[in-house]
């Protein structure tokens, strides 16, 4: 078994739940923190120095980034609800094993190399997506952050203090964003564009602009026998008209709107909803597009009494001379994504960043049918090694 099979089958069991075979590995729980020691026994394996920084996030060192800016390749470990084994996950692992790669070749680096696990990337738990990466950006600010509260009524800082950091801590890195030269973060393709291509790893122009939303929606309690429908205000009704009207809008404005998380009050079989709130989660190629969505969106949602606030906007993401990266790789093909990336977030913040995409031939993601063959994780692992060599030069 290679130290990439080995790395990955360490990871398999964390989170995963055998029922379903999908992982729920959130912010801040008992799942995370194994996952944060998997992380540290690696880089001590290696002799890396391992920190964390201002919002939590994992940074494995070879060389002082404080003499002089590093090239950092990972990606993140957590997941979404029932998510599947390798967004994330894959991009850390090839990590280390890029990282290994240029060892046995002898190579040596001109430059301090770094590996990094971004906390909260999928925003399962506390609802903002990237959390890491915009807490140290600044894109998210440490008030709003430490005030996001999870399902159970659990916020942010008091999560963050559980696991035994301080919350106070939280905030913008300009020492961490310091001693990033440049990020490259390898993922699973979250599509079926190199299954159809037979190729078996690409290389990202853009992340396309996304957001959530969360729409309010306020009804009134009652009983489920004796109110007649005609007295009824039932906020569940005014949830399925919101979503019958984000997937319109969607189709009118040549975006994707999706709906995948509702919290019902008070939650009874018995009971009329009193309220509803909706997730939104829309995206296009065009950031107009999206707005015309949330535009559409907004209204419905004030003419049923309710609200809609945003919760997280990331805009379009132009990643640096795809070209260049593609031609060093057997002139990869270059390719677009709807996905969300700490990649993305760190170019929104001018560090020069820029993303690998591994064949997925289900082209399934955020699902436990999520896959890579091995031989093409290898490739990307390859690929991943061949860029930091050249990097590193
Ligand atoms: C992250 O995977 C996202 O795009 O939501
Ligand atoms: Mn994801
Ligand atoms: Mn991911």
């Amino acid at each position: 078994m290679t130290a990439f099979d080995g790395m990955l089958s360490a990871l398999e069991p964390i989170g995963r739940d055998p029922g379903t075979g999908g992982y729920r590995r959130f912010a801040w729980t008992r799942e995370d923190a194994t996952l944060r020691e998997w992380f540290a026994g690696e880089a001590a394996a290696r002799g890396l120095t391992v920190v964390e920084d201002r919002a939590g996030n994992q940074w494995a060192w070879d060389g002082d980034p404080d003499d002089r800016p590093g090239v950092v390749l990972g990606s993140h470990l957590d997941s979404v609800p029932d998510g599947g084994a390798f967004d994330g996950p894959l991009g850390v692992v090839s990590a280390f094993a890029a990282l290994d790669a240029l060892r046995a070749r002898g190579h040596r680096p001109s430059r301090p190399i770094g590996i990094v696990s971004f906390g909260d990337e999928e925003g399962a738990r506390f609802g903002v997506a990237c959390a890491g990466s915009r807490i140290i950006t600044g894109l998210l600010g440490p008030d709003r952050a430490r005030a996001l509260v999870d399902g159970d009524g659990v916020h942010l800082a008091e999560a963050y203090a559980a696991a035994g950091r301080d919350p106070e801590e939280l905030g913008r890195d300009d020492e961490t964003l310091r001693r990033i030269g440049t990020f490259v973060e390898l993922h699973v393709e979250q599509g079926r564009a190199l299954a159809d291509l037979d190729r078996p790893v690409a290389v990202a122009s853009a992340i396309r602009p996304h957001g959530r939303w969360r729409i309010d929606l306020p009804g009134e309690a009652n009983h489920a026998g004796t109110t007649r429908l005609e007295d009824r205000h039932d906020a569940m009704m005014s949830a399925a008209g919101v979503v019958l009207a984000a997937r319109a809008s969607a189709l009118r404005h040549a975006a994707v709107a999706t709906c995948g998380k509702l919290r019902v009050e008070p939650n009874g079989v018995n009971a009329v909803p009193s309220h509803v709130t909706v997730w939104l989660d829309a995206r296009a190629t065009d950031a107009d597009a999206v707005r015309a969505v949330v535009d559409d969106m907004t209204d419905i949602a004030a003419n049923l009494g309710g609200t809609l606030t945003e919760e997280s906007w990331s805009d379009a993401t132009r990643f640096p001379h795809p070209e260049r990266m593609a031609a060093l790789l057997d002139d990869a093909p270059v390719l677009d994504t709807g996905a969300g990336h700490d990649a993305g977030i760190l170019a929104a913040a001018g560090i020069p960043s820029a993303m690998l995409f591994v064949r997925n031939p289900t082209g399934v993601s955020h699902s436990p049918a999520e896959f890579a063959e091995r031989d093409d994780c290898l490739a990307g692992v390859h690929a991943l090694a061949t860029v930091l060599e050249e990097l590193t030069r």
